[in-house]
């Protein structure tokens, strides 16, 4: 098998087993999702949005119930949630300023261009994804100590126990768990040098305890930040990397920063969509999407019909072939964020569509932007009391990241170094290929699809949403924006929607299978588009609140996994 169908079809398998788990093919039908008048939380586990609405019935904010959630799904949810990995928020305070923070991981100091590669310049398999070589350096307990002390308003402690009682407690066990933990046992077993708990004889219904996540959670109660970049948590993951032959030191911990950065806003008819920049690719890549199709009158398109597919898959295509040429951390390469996102531009990028048929992605390369010189992931969305809204996708990449699991620790390490271009061309886990601008650096940031969103109309505030699917979040959380805007469903019925996706390489449109109308994908066959809808691939997992009209809540959990919306 070559490495790009072997990629490809870890790809697929990824998307379908890793704990997205099959889709049960929900018909699509005129239902409104749990309804709150105040707050909410949408997040991948029941345990977790309920310990962050907890939070925020004890009077805590929505910084407040981010810390809690986040820590909460690190225990019930390993198969993305963390404290070994990293993510991104986006908020918008309730007098409409916006922000972002960035908790990214990095590669570390003595990462080098071609340190996936062999001798004769080939990938190493599995090398950027699985054991102590694919790990970069973790944002997320930086990350949830910035927002904290920026915006939290209870007790740190009490945001932390409720995940600490969690791992101590334990937590249920659910079917989708246990497919989960079937699916990479062998995979734990390979990364790691001793029998995980994921590794053990479980079923659904059973409960699983942590007690070394608890007491590491414990030590970071007590001894703040530094116990995880300096203290013993922080020695206990270094001792373990170095000993599977991993190249993280203590200097990069020591010197890991999350970081505050503007994230991109730009319009849409009346709405106004915020989203995570740089070294995300999310924001732009959406508002590419975005504003390609504005000029367009979607309206007279039904949702998911041959045209409305036609025209948003004819905008990605351009937009990913963009995405794969000019991003990467801006903190290492200059990349013309405002140019690529520039109405003319888009318009010019469109030029050659033609409604008559495909255009080859082979015949389209990336846009003639000057640049000059001068130099598997979970999402939840929380709306509190107050009106702050808070947006945040985080992940470990892969499922579980590189599965090793720190002894006596009791935590994922992700494996976001296949993140960045490991060698130009070569597809990543999500099939993405890339350029010089995301090549591995020392200290530099992998390049990232995390898309943490909100939208407003007219300046208030009327969505939060996100989700996991790498390459496909983008395009997952522009169908939820549309769907919304465009055709007014209710939030949960467009979480149910049917999904499709196109990332210019490969040139292939993928559908989630069965799901959709005969007639549009024939239509699509038809005039040259090459459809993907064999295996029982999901796209994405949107977990979104919408405000109502009547200022009501509105959650909408994905009913392709076990996310649950639980607000008052
Ligand atoms: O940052 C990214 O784009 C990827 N590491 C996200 C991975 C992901 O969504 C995994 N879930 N399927």
């Amino acid at each position: 098998m070559s490495l790009l169908n072997l990629k490809k079809s870890i790809l697929l398998v990824s998307i379908s087993l890793y704990g997205f788990l099959v889709y049960s093919q929900t018909q699509p039908q005129r239902n409104e999702g749990v309804i709150a008048d105040k707050a909410m939380v949408v997040s991948a586990r029941v345990e977790a949005s309920q310990i962050g609405t907890n939070i925020m019935k004890q009077g805590g904010n929505a910084f407040d119930a981010m810390v809690a959630t986040e820590l909460a799904l690190a225990v019930c949810y390993p198969f993305a949630g963390n404290i070994g990995g990293g993510g991104f928020m986006v908020f918008r305070l309730k007098d409409g300023v916006k922000g972002s923070l960035d908790y990214r991981e990095k590669a570390p100091l003595a990462a080098y261009r071609d340190m996936y590669l062999d001798a004769d310049q080939n990938v190493i398999p599995d090398k950027s994804l699985l054991g102590a070589n694919a790990v970069g350096v973790p944002g997320t307990i930086a990350g949830i100590f910035e927002v904290y002390e920026k915006f939290g308003s209870l007790p740190f402690a009490t945001l932390i126990q409720p995940a600490i009682d969690l791992a101590r407690k334990g937590y249920i066990l659910t079917e989708n768990d246990i497919k989960s933990f079937n699916w990479n046992r062998e995979k734990f077993r390979k990364a790691n040098d001793y029998t995980i708990p994921f590794d053990a004889e479980l079923k659904a219904g059973d409960t699983l305890k942590l007690p070394e996540m608890a007491s590491t959670l414990e030590r970071i109660r007590d001894k703040g930040r530094s116990e995880f970049y300096g203290g013993m948590t922080g020695k206990l993951m270094l001792d373990y990397l170095q000993k599977l032959g991993g190249i993280m030191t203590i200097a990069d911990l020591e010197k890991y920063k999350a970081v505050w950065r503007e994230p991109i806003t730009f319009s849409y008819k009346n709405f106004q969509i915020t989203s995570m920049n740089l070294p995300s690719s999310g924001g732009i890549c959406m508002g590419q999407i975005m504003k390609s199709i504005e000029p367009y009158k979607i309206q007279k398109y039904k949702p998911n019909s041959q045209k409305y597919i036609q025209l948003i898959v004819e905008a990605e295509r351009r937009a990913y072939a963009d995405r794969a040429y000019f991003l990467g951390d801006a903190d290492f390469v200059n990349v013309p964020v405002n140019k690529l996102i520039d109405k003319n531009y888009l318009k010019q990028r469109m030029s050659d569509f033609s409604w008559k048929k495909a255009t080859l992605s082979s015949a389209v390369s990336h846009g003639n932007v000057e640049i000059v010189e001068s130099n598997e992931t979970t999402h939840y969305s929380i709306i509190d009391p107050f009106g702050n809204a808070v947006s945040v996708t985080t992940t470990l990449n892969g499922a579980y990241g590189s599965k090793v699991y720190v002894p006596e620790a009791g935590f994922f390490l992700n494996n976001e170094m296949d993140d960045f271009s490991i060698k130009p061309g070569t597809p990543n886990l999500f099939g993405l290929v890339g350029a010089e601008a995301n090549a591995v650096a020392p200290e530099k940031r992998m390049l990232s699809s995390m898309s943490p969103t909100i939208v407003e109309e007219n300046g208030k505030l009327k969505m939060v949403l996100g989700s996991p699917g790498g390459s496909t979040i983008i395009t997952s959380v522009l169908q939820n924006i549309i769907n919304v805007i465009e055709y007014n469903m209710t939030m949960q019925e467009s979480v149910n929607q049917p999904r499709f996706h196109h990332q210019w390489l490969p040139d292939e449109v993928t559908l989630e299978p069965n799901v959709f109308d005969d007639k549009s994908v024939s239509k699509l066959k038809k005039k040259g588009y090459k459809i993907s809808e064999k295996q029982s691939v999901i796209l994405g997992k949107v977990d979104a609140i919408l405000v109502k009209k009547d200022g009501k809540l509105e959650g909408g959990a994905d009913p392709r996994g076990n996310d649950a919306a639980v607000g008052f």
